[in-house]
């Protein structure tokens, strides 16, 4: 008799352990999607950030974003992503290491930003392109060698869509069908500017200000937040502050671009790392129907990687290494081509064109690239120079054999022997523009933010990660390493917050 109320009793304890546990359980779920993390920005960065978290922690999300549309000046990227030693590279028969990576990005960032970030940034880039490939199914199966780079390592895919637009296209619709699914776990908030964070008197975060798409003042409650919005190309103002040579010069930025986070994360007493290094991208398209206007469509590094090679104006006769590093061939425009339109022409042979056929026939649309025979060219363009100079000069780019006059590190797609003055090329005309932004909120190597003047951090559950960080590309960014950046640091926040969680 004892022995089975004892039994009775034992079951009846466990059952209500059991209880209890569930009970306990429920309440931390609920409070962890009460208490979601916040990601401020949309592009790369942000769908990183909150791609991970949900898919690998399941990690509830809002993600707000000012703009009425998803992607940042991310969906416009178009030459392609970073990665050393992938499996695309080892397809196409490239040697590159993470080493090799390194050293470019430390040689083009002249002593300027955070070596271990830039270790960091090489050393999981192959695991970035992968996560890539592997999570949203990107082919990546394509490459470039843009300027600085030892070798060909500018990943993107075959077949219709430009790299960041085809990027940003998968992450999101990933969230979008997590959060059609489950909005307590994903939420997508477009038209809502965060304004400010607020914090107890510990420093802790407590929650997020925001105006929403009526302009009202509303709170988001969080621990933990990520700032991912981006640079502040497009800032005027900022510029004037720390770059004021460059305020005259027009961008590619859209104009959501205006350094908000740089600007609320220094109030609160965050350290502001190289603000004034600002990319000047050699390559803006000036539209001959509107050759003023001040915001300017990017010619993509990859024209000049694939092949295509620039001409001074006037002359008609190449004057730079094409794939130095942009700040280089930038100043080589600003002092050689004429001083009161700052511009070059860019060209191309057929065989560029069928390397890069759907951006050029984008570029085409909108009439800034032109097909024409060398013949028609000097004539059009007021070259002073005659075709059959014109003729050699193109032709003085095709001998892979010896060694380019301007020690261009890759010959691709040349002209050829054979032309002749009805020979067909393509043409645009470019300027330096305003592009990218290499100072921002300084991080550690756990995309948490840093406090001013010291080593600790501001906030435990703040975390910025892309271009609104600064210390990874120090005084030049190399082309592809910005996309490469946004995964690569939003993976880690996310990877950092789990722990915090
Ligand atoms: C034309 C062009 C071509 C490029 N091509 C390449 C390339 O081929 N390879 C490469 O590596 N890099 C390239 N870059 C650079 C690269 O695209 C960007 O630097 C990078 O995508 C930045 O990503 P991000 O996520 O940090 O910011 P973004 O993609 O700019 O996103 C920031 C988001 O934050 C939002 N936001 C800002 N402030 C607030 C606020 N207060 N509240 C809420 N939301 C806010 C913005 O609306 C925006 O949507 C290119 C850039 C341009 C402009
Ligand atoms: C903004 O105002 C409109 C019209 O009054 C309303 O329908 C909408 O819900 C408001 N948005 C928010 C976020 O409150
Ligand atoms: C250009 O395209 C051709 C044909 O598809 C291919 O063989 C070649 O490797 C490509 N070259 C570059 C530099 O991408």
């Amino acid at each position: 008799m004892a022995r089975s109320v004892r039994r009775v009793f034992t079951y009846v304890s466990i059952f209500v352990l059991i209880i209890i546990l569930k009970r306990q359980l429920s309440s931390t779920d609920q409070m962890s999607l009460k208490q979601p993390v916040v990601v401020v920005g949309s592009g790369l960065a942000g769908l990183t950030t909150s791609n991970h978290l949900i898919s690998k922690y399941k990690i509830p999300v809002v993600l707000l974003d000012k703009a009425a549309s998803i992607g940042g000046n991310s969906i416009k990227a178009s030459s392609g992503i970073n990665g050393a030693h992938t499996g695309t590279q080892q397809n196409l028969k490239i040697m590159d290491t993470s080493e090799l990576f390194l050293e470019d990005t430390i040689h083009s960032a002249k002593g300027r930003g955070v070596p271990s970030l830039m270790g960091k940034l090489t050393k999981e880039s192959k695991g970035a392109i992968k996560w890539l490939q592997t999570e949203f199914g990107l082919k990546l199966d394509l490459l470039a060698q843009l300027g600085g780079h030892s070798v060909p390592r500018t990943h993107r895919s075959s077949g219709k869509l430009p790299p960041g637009f085809e990027i940003v296209q998968a992450l999101s619709k990933r969230l979008k069908d997590i959060s059609s699914q489950n909005s307590k776990l994903m939420k997508i908030m477009l038209n809502s500017e965060v304004v400010d964070i607020e914090l107890d008197n510990d420093g802790h975060i407590t929650g997020v200000l925001y105006l929403d798409e009526n302009g009202s003042r509303q709170i988001l409650k969080s621990r933990n937040v990520v700032f991912c919005s981006g640079g502040f190309g497009f800032s005027k103002e900022m510029l004037g502050e720390y770059s004021p040579n460059l305020v005259h010069l027009p961008t590619t930025n859209g104009k959501q671009t205006t350094g908000d986070g740089q600007k609320i994360l220094s109030r609160l007493g965050a350290e502001l790392i190289d603000m004034d290094q600002v990319q000047v991208h050699p390559t803006g398209f000036i539209d001959p129907d509107d050759r003023k206007n001040t915001w300017k469509f990017l010619a993509a590094e990859a024209l000049r990687g694939l092949g295509g090679i620039l001409l001074h104006p006037i002359t008609g006769r190449r004057f730079t290494n094409e794939l130095n590093t942009r700040d280089a061939v930038t100043l080589e425009i600003q002092s050689k081509c004429p001083k009161n339109d700052n511009r070059a022409l860019l060209i191309l042979s057929d065989k560029v064109y069928e390397n890069y056929t759907n951006n050029i026939n984008f570029y085409m649309s909108k009439n800034l690239i032109k097909k024409v025979t060398i013949k028609d060219l000097v004539k059009n363009y007021d070259l002073q120079t005659t075709t059959s100079e014109l003729v050699d000069e193109l032709k003085g780019y095709s001998d892979v054999n010896t060694k380019d006059r301007f020690d261009r590190p890759l010959i691709v797609n040349t002209f050829g022997r054979d032309i002749s003055p009805e020979t067909t090329v393509y043409i645009g005309e470019i300027t330096p523009v305003v592009h990218f932004t290499m100072g921002g909120v300084k991080i550690n190597e756990n995309s948490q933010v840093i406090r001013k003047n010291s080593q600790s951090v501001l906030s435990n559950g703040l975390f910025a990660a892309g271009e609104v960080s600064g210390g990874v590309h120090g005084a030049n960014r190399l082309g592809g390493s910005s996309l490469l950046e946004c995964v690569v640091f939003g993976k880690t926040a996310a990877d950092n917050i789990a722990k915090l969680y």
